[in-house]
């Protein structure tokens, strides 16, 4: 462990807090709420908090441009297409995306992916077909994965992964094969933190004419992405992980694949011409956006852009990284603590397990501490089924959290550790 720490920490440059910590809490209204004084939020990966900064853009959006974007011929319509359409080429260039009309607008990570699985799946996945995820998946990129295969009959393989978390690449030319038809596969793990080699993963995929689609709802925030120097085919994202609002998601995909794709939802604005018995579709991106859309949401996100950037990404890594150096230091330091997975690469997620402590128990008691954890399987049963466990303990780390957070949470644990004992 402690020289897996080792190498880690000099892989990249670790310092204390590269952040000013301090000077980021005071955007963020949530920790200035008196019932919320001293809180130590860990849940990053679940969601972040929003900065006044993106608070401030919905509420501006709401009290001067609102309408209903591309209906009317009017000012504040012509606004509100104003805002969308801006938001959406900011969210290009922040990914590297060739051209705005790549960006589509969903609810959140989960909606763009199902996109792919039915617009994309259903018309391209064929019986025989192979769709190849790996064990570290989100339910949201397995389940509609699981969904595709059965309504295509193409079969679902699992790429699996080490007791460090690492995925097991060594049959990767057998297990990317001619049959592969779509890989399906995270950035970054939100159970273990594992950054897999993506790509490695995709040339593999595109030697055999695959296509790939990346998950990238836990890295998008935390290390610069290049969609296009990635080459990945799909990409996908929620704004609520990047201190956007809830309710607004991302879905990225070359032209081509996009253009080939079929729309998942049909009504009003996806459409190019409606007739009595079928219709013809509306142009990139605008085809797969039916009904009205959340141009608050897609406004928060360009606010939240902006936020991120003033800090930059590679301050946030930095500073993400130390953070999760320091707490591996400090939870090896303890006994009767497991750590799952150690990946060669790794985001700013720790799973563990105190002995004899469950998880929710644990939860439940640092939450008296101020101290917010997740408690669970993380929507990611088939690491915990791998793990051998049903739901571990996890800590995740973002801009606002310090070394005195880890401090904080360590002593609670160890307080922790020295109450449930009593009950055993
Ligand atoms: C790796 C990963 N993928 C996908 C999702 C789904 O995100 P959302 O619930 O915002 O759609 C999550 C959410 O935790 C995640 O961590």
């Amino acid at each position: 462990m402690m020289d897996e720490l080792m190498s880690l920490a000099e892989s990249h440059i670790v310092t204390a807090d590269t952040l000013d910590v301090e000077e980021i809490r005071r955007s963020f209204p949530i920790f200035s709420r008196p019932e919320n004084e001293g809180l130590v939020y860990l849940d990053n990966a679940a969601t972040v908090q929003r900065p006044r900064q993106v608070l401030d853009a919905i509420v501006e959006f709401y009290i001067k441009h609102n309408a209903n974007p591309h209906r009317g011929a009017y000012r504040l319509s012509e606004q509100a297409t104003q805002q969308q359409e801006r938001a959406r080429s900011k969210v290009a260039r922040f990914i590297g995306a060739g051209s705005s009309e790549q960006i589509i607008f969903t609810r959140n990570a989960t909606e763009a992916i199902n996109f792919v699985a039915r617009g994309w799946g259903d018309k391209f996945i064929k019986a025989g077909d192979e769709i190849l995820v790996s064990k570290l998946e989100h339910h949201s990129n397995l389940v509609p994965w699981q969904m595709a295969a059965k309504r295509t009959g193409a079969t679902l393989r699992f790429i699996p992964f080490d007791a460090h978390g690492n995925l097991i690449l060594d049959d990767l030319d057998k297990i990317i094969n001619r049959k592969t038809k779509l890989v399906a596969i995270t950035q970054a793990s939100n159970a273990l933190g594992t950054m897999p080699p993506l790509d490695r993963i995709i040339a593999a995929a595109h030697a055999v004419g695959a296509k790939v689609l990346v998950d990238g709802a836990q890295a998008v925030a935390h290390i610069p992405v290049n969609v296009t120097r990635l080459n990945a085919d799909f990409y996908a994202f929620s704004g609520h992980k990047m201190m956007g609002p809830l309710g607004i998601g991302v879905l990225y995909g070359k032209r081509q694949w996009l253009e080939e794709m079929d729309p998942v939802h049909f009504g009003g604005d996806m459409i190019s011409d409606v007739r009595e018995l079928d219709s013809t579709w509306n142009e990139l991106p605008w085809k797969f956006e039916a009904g009205t859309q959340n141009v608050a949401g897609a406004v928060g996100l360009a606010a939240a852009i902006d936020f991120i950037k003033t800090i930059g990404l590679k301050r946030i890594e930095a500073h993400n990284r130390s953070l999760t150096v320091y707490a591996l230091e400090e939870l090896a330091k303890m006994d009767q603590i497991k750590v799952y997975g150690s990946g060669d690469a790794r985001g700013p997620v720790i799973s563990f397990e105190l002995a004899g402590i469950h998880p929710h128990d644990l939860a439940t008691f640092l939450d008296q501490r101020n101290i917010a954890i997740r408690a669970g399987h993380h929507c990611a049963k088939l690491v915990m089924k791998s793990l051998g466990v049903s739901s571990t303990a996890r800590i995740s780390f973002y801009i606002y959290n310090s070394l005195h957070d880890i401090d904080f949470f360590i002593a609670a644990l160890r307080e922790a550790k020295g109450f449930f004992s009593k009950w055993r």
